[in-house]
């Protein structure tokens, strides 16, 4: 598995495995299936309710995995994200944490304030890095002026949703993109331009937005409940898309979002 140099000097797989939405034994198994075929890098939330099982998955085999959990936008007040971390840590019985997020801005709250908690969990070791989520360039401005050091901002990222100022605002600022719904939440995996590179390359769909972003050094957490697809999610490295591929995938773009909830801050 390639990895992604982050700016702390901590390397994180390109590929990890996204765990929204799995929830109970299946997420166990999952979890547990994706390590056995090569997966080390394990995104979760505490809001996705699974940690406790992704804990028993993990189990045994904690040091040689990328961990990332998220704190929520309604507990980012100082003293919350210092607990929230203490239960996230607790559910997936571990010491730390690779990369903590915020999982969403939340203005009411002062950006200082909640970066200085994250800053705290850093200094005591029980988070290896600090990064946000669903943050705008705007959002990433107001975070960057607290001096402390941002490694990763995760957005929706995929050929429907061509992020390129972000990225660009984020290359310049040593924030690696991590692509949520890369596949569009499966959406997009029908579109021709993408099944006529897919075939071009003996590769399918999914294979090929993962291989556009991590032409473009973004990593990707696909989530899937099925064996064979996890497989498939992480066999990119054997292959390349050209110039030309490139450029009709990002000519995709329709600036959809997939997850755009009522507490979403994209206009700022
Ligand atoms: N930070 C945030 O606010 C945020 C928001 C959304 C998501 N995320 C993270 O990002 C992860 C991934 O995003 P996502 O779950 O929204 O969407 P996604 O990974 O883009 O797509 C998942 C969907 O695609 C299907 N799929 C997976 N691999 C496939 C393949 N090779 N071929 C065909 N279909 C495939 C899955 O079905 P099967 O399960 O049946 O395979 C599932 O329905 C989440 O699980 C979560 O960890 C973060």
């Amino acid at each position: 598995m390639f990895n992604l140099k982050l700016s702390s000097g901590y390397e994180m797989p390109f590929i990890g495995l996204g765990t929204w939405q799995l929830e109970g034994k299946k997420c166990r198994e999952i979890v547990a299936k994706a390590i056995e075929i090569g997966y080390k890098h394990i995104d979760t939330a505490e809001i996705y309710d699974n940690q406790k099982e992704i804990g028993k998955a993990i189990k045994g085999k904690r040091e040689k995995l990328f961990i990332t959990s998220k704190v929520w936008f309604e507990h980012l007040h100082y003293q919350d994200v210092l607990e929230a971390c203490e239960q996230t840590l607790k559910e997936l019985k571990t010491d730390y944490l690779d990369l903590y997020l915020i999982h969403w801005p939340n203005r009411s709250v002062a950006i200082e304030e909640t970066i200085k908690a994250m800053k705290k969990l850093l200094d005591d070791g029980l988070i290896r890095n600090i990064g946000v989520s669903n943050f705008t360039i705007n959002h990433l401005k107001d975070a960057l002026k607290t001096k402390v050091k941002i490694v990763a901002n995760q957005v929706e990222f995929h050929p429907y949703l061509y992020q390129e100022k972000l990225l660009e605002f984020c290359r310049k600022n040593g924030i690696a993109v991590i692509a949520y719904s890369p596949l569009g939440r499966g959406n997009i995996l029908k579109d021709d331009v993408l099944v006529r590179i897919a075939r071009k390359h003996n590769k399918t769909a999914a294979q090929v937005c993962l291989r556009w972003l991590y032409q473009k050094g973004i990593a990707a957490i696909p989530k899937s409940s099925s064996v064979e697809r996890l497989k498939e999610n992480i066999d990119i490295f054997d292959f390349s898309l050209d110039q030309k591929d490139v450029k009709e995938i990002d000519g995709l773009n329709r600036n959809i979002r997939f997850v755009n909830p009522v507490f979403s801050d994209f206009d700022y």
